[in-house]
C-alpha cells in the first residue's frame, strides 16, 4: 500500500551513517523519494534547488549540516590526515590550541559555505548561528586533558543543539497553532500560500498548523491553497499533504484568490513567513503580499505565522531584507513538456516579496500574538 506522505519525516539525521535524509520536495506530489544528503556540496546544493525548503526545515538542515562537517573535522584532525594522528600531530610540534584553532576555521568555513545557498530565510543563519555558538561553550566549558576528548566534547555540544532545534520546532509550531486556534471557529474558509506545513518543519507546519489543529478538534475548515507559480509550492505540497492529511482542500490559481475573498469565500488567510523585520515588515514567497492587499480591501484578517527565530531585529525594516532572485528557467520552462516563453525573454524571478506591516492584522509566534505596533509587541513577546 502506498504509504501517506505524512508518515515521512521532512528532514532527519541518520548519525549512523553519517548523513541527512530529506523528503525530495521537487518529485512531489507524483513521487515519494529520500535523499540521503552527506557531503557539504549536497546539502547546499538540495537547499538551493528547493529539495527542501520552508523557512524552519532549512534552518534544521543548516543545524545537522554543521554537525556533520564537525563530526568530519573533527575525524581528519584525530586520524592520519592533515595534521596527522592526534599524538603524532603533538609530535610534530602541532599544540592543542593549534588543533582547536584549525578545527573552528573550518567549522567557520562550513557555516559560511552552507550559508550561502538560500539568501532571504534568516532561520538558516540563526540555527547555523546557533550550533556554532554550542561548539564555542562546549571548548569553553570542557575540563579534561585529552584533545581526542576535548573535540568529541565540542562535536556532541553541536549535535545537541542541532537536535534540540529540531525538537523544538514541533513544540512551536503546535503553540503557534494553539494561538491561531482562537482567531477563527468551525466552518471557516481559510487561505494559505505556498507551503508554511509540515514540509516546511518537522510537524503542523507553521500557518497550516491552526488547520492540523482543527482537524484534532473535529473543526471542519474549508481551505483555499494558492498554486504559489513558479514552482507550486501550493499545489504541489500544500493541497497535497493537507489533502492526505484528510482536510477539505480546494485549489486556486494565484490570480484567483482576490475574487474568492470579493465573493465572501474567505474568512482569515493565514501565512508563512521567512524573516520579519524589526517593524514587522514580512518577507514571505512572492505573491503574499498581493494577498494582503487584497485580504485589506476586503476586510479579511491577514495573519502572519512566525516562529520567533524569523523574526529579525536586526532588519528594521523590510528594506533591509535581502530578496532571493531565481533562474528564469523556474518561469519560462523547468518542469514543462514545451517551453512556456518566448526564447530570450527577460524575466523577472524574485522567490519572495515583502509585506508591509500595516497590511498584516497580526503576526503569531510561538510566545503569542502580535498586533500593531509590532515594534514594540514583537519586542514584548521575544522578551516574554
Ligand atoms: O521557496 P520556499 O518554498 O522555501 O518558500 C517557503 C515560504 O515562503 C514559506 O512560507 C516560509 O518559508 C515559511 S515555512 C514555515
Amino acid at each position: 500500500m502506498k504509504k501517506n506522505i505524512l508518515d515521512y519525516e521532512t528532514v532527519r539525521l541518520n548519525d549512523e551513517h553519517d548523513c541527512i535524509e530529506i523528503i525530495d520536495q521537487t518529485r512531489l506530489p507524483d513521487d515519494i523519494k529520500i535523499l540521503k544528503l552527506s557531503t557539504q556540496e549536497d546539502i547546499r546544493d538540495a537547499i538551493s534547488r528547493l529539495a527542501v525548503r520552508g523557512a524552519p526545515a532549512i534552518g534544521i538542515t543548516g543545524a545537522f549540516a554543521l554537525y556533520l562537517a564537525s563530526k568530519e573535522i573533527s575525524y581528519s584532525r584525530t586520524h592520519n590526515e592533515v595534521p596527522g594522528s592526534m599524538e603524532v600531530a603533538n609530535d610534530e610540534g602541532y599544540s592543542d590550541e593549534d588543533i582547536i584553532k584549525e578545527f573552528f576555521l573550518q567549522l567557520s568555513d562550513a557555516r559560511e559555505y552552507i550559508n550561502l545557498s538560500r539568501p532571504t530565510a534568516v532561520d538558516l543563519s540563526w540555527a547555523l548561528n546557533r550550533t556554532y555558538e554550542a561548539a564555542v561553550k562546549a571548548n569553553d566549558n570542557f575540563t579534561g586533558d585529552y584533545i581526542g576528548d576535548r573535540l568529541d566534547y565540542i562535536v556532541n555540544g553541536i549535535k545537541e543543539a542541532a537536535c534540540a532545534i529540531y525538537d523544538n520546532n514541533i513544540e512551536m509550531c503546535r503553540k503557534i497553532g494553539e494561538h491561531a486556534l482562537t482567531l477563527v471557529k468551525d466552518g471557516d474558509s481559510l487561505l494559505t500560500h505556498c507551503n508554511a506545513g509540515k514540509l516546511a518543519t518537522v510537524k503542523y507546519g507553521t500557518a497550516t498548523s491552526v488547520m492540523y489543529l482543527g482537524k484534532e478538534k473535529g473543526y471542519n475548515f474549508k481551505i483555499y491553497c494558492d498554486e504559489t507559480r513558479p514552482l507550486l509550492q501550493g499545489s504541489r505540497l500544500t493541497a497535497f499533504e493537507l489533502s492526505s492529511a484528510g482536510m477539505d482542500v480546494t485549489l486556486a490559481c494565484d490570480n484567483m484568490s482576490a475574487s474568492l475573498m470579493k465573493d465572501g469565500k474567505i474568512d482569515a488567510v493565514f501565512v508563512g513567513c521567512d524573516r520579519v523585520a524589526a517593524n514587522g515588515d514580512t518577507a514571505n514567497k512572492i505573491g503574499t503580499l498581493l494577498l494582503a492587499i487584497a485580504a485589506k480591501r476586503y476586510n479579511i484578517p491577514f495573519y502572519v505565522c512566525a516562529p520567533s527565530s524569523t523574526i529579525d531585529f536586526a532588519s528594521e525594516t523590510g528594506n533591509d531584507i535581502v530578496i532571493e532572485q531565481r533562474d528564469i528557467e523556474e518561469v519560462t520552462s523547468m518542469w514543462f513538456k514545451k517551453p512556456m516563453a518566448p526564447e530570450d525573454i527577460n524575466v523577472y524571478n524574485p522567490a519572495f516579496d515583502v509585506t508591509d506591516a500595516d497590511l498584516i492584522t497580526a503576526i503569531i509566534t510561538e510566545n503569542g500574538i502580535a498586533y500593531a505596533p509590532f515594534e514594540e509587541n514583537l519586542k514584548k513577546l521575544a522578551e516574554g
